[in-house]
């Protein structure tokens, strides 16, 4: 899929609207405690920067409901982006209007603003036209860097487009780039991984890529409605009863395409989710009645390494157990260290964002695989095939 970017000669001198994603996680004395995202667009600003542009940076961050609420300040953002980047950064206390205006045409050329949360106006989750015309109003361009944000169609990511001349920055088109090839040419044997706790949240996954995948494996929560699928008991372990359908209806399925499902032969269980409780392994066959499965167990962590001994590609998404909690976080970090040794061994393994880029970098692997995607909700719209409203118009 080719997106159309811009040439210097589109944003030199300019005044450029950047849409980023800044919606990172705050510390409860507001401090960003994750800085990924910040740092994703770090090489757009100094590309604007360095063409002499005056660059505005809009994002949203949390959901605010469309009220003012300086929970949700980009401020702390701002600042964290002066650090990261060592050059003064200017924070407007406004998103769209005269406050915008005159802090852009203040800048210096090559200097750099961070406008107010966009969700402090309802009209921006609305795509509201009109909105968006305020938002374009001080700006000659506009350039959509935010993946992670791409699955929505709001005011800043679609209806801004209508009104100016709108370009895909590097980091949207590195994450088409890689997330295409995986999702519409993996190199086989590709095996998708799936966890975390739902299956709701992978049907569409799961029927999008079941003709691709030679082999999916499933761990986390949602391994345990699969498990039931087939009889087994699992106990107080998390289950979407009006989906035990589905799960039944997809084994079948794989086995007709012959597509392997591995699901957990042993669990972790404990009474409840708290790294304080007395946890221990079972057989998949043997779940006590008042306990839950919080971890896939050592012997899945081995049958799992082994189906992905020879992948070609690897589509991870979603934990195998509460990894937060040391005594749950065995089977993921095991998936993650198994994905850092196949990528050395030439593999290309992606890594969907969400809990899943998380997880990999709790265990400080996240350069040792071949793509951590910022996108959490973006990234799984992505692979179940969907055009996203924020890419959509890029694509050529
Ligand atoms: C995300 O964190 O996935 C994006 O920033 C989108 O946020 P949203 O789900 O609040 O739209």
């Amino acid at each position: 899929m080719r997106l159309k970017t811009f040439q210097a000669g589109d944003v030199a001198g300019k005044k450029v609207l950047v849409r980023v994603d800044f919606n990172v996680p705050l510390t409860p004395d507001g401090k960003v405690s994750d800085a990924t995202r910040i740092k994703a667009h770090v090489p757009l600003i100094g590309e604007l920067s360095k063409a002499g542009a005056k660059v505005g940076l809009c994002s949203h961050l949390g959901r605010p409901k469309g009220q003012v609420n300086p929970k949700y300040s980009l401020k702390p953002v701002a600042e964290e982006l002066e650090s990261t980047i060592g050059k003064k950064i200017v924070f407007v206390s406004d998103c769209v209007g005269a406050a915008v205006s005159s802090a852009i045409e203040a800048l210096a050329p090559g200097g750099v603003a961070v406008l107010e949360n966009l969700r402090f106006y309802a009209e921006e989750e609305k795509n509201d036209a009109a909105f968006a015309k305020k938002l374009a109003a001080p700006f000659e361009v506009f350039i959509m860097d935010a993946f992670s944000a791409a699955h929505r169609a709001h005011a800043s990511t679609r209806a801004v487009v209508d009104c100016l001349p709108s370009f895909a920055g590097p980091l949207l088109i590195r994450e088409i780039d890689v997330l295409s090839e995986t999702r519409d040419n993996p190199k086989h044997p590709f095996v998708l991984i799936l966890g975390g706790a739902k299956v709701s949240d992978k049907i569409d996954v799961i029927e999008n890529l079941m003709s691709k995948a030679d082999a999916i494996i499933i761990g986390g929560g949602m391994s345990f409605t699969f498990l039931k699928s087939q009889g087994y008991e699992i106990g107080h372990s998390l289950c979407e009863a009006e989906k035990l359908d589905f799960a039944r209806a997809m084994s079948e399925k794989a086995k007709k395409k012959n597509v392997s499902i591995l699901l957990p032969v042993d669990v972790v269980v404990a009474s409840e989710v708290s790294a304080e409780a007395a946890s221990k392994t079972v057989a998949v066959n043997a779940i006590p009645s008042d306990l839950m499965g919080l971890d896939i167990g050592p012997a899945t962590r081995k049958l799992f390494s082994e189906a992905l001994e020879s992948a070609k590609t690897v589509l991870w998404n979603g934990p195998m157990g509460v990894f937060e909690m040391t005594p749950f976080a065995n089977g993921t970090r095991a998936i993650a260290e198994q994905l850092a040794k196949i990528t050395k061994n030439g593999a290309a393994t992606v890594v969907g964002g969400g809990d899943s880029a998380a997880a990999i970098a709790q265990f400080g692997l996240e350069n040792e695989v071949s793509h951590v995607s910022t996108g959490g909700g973006a990234s799984l719209e992505f692979f179940e095939g969907k055009t996203l409203p924020g890419v959509e118009p890029y694509i050529i």
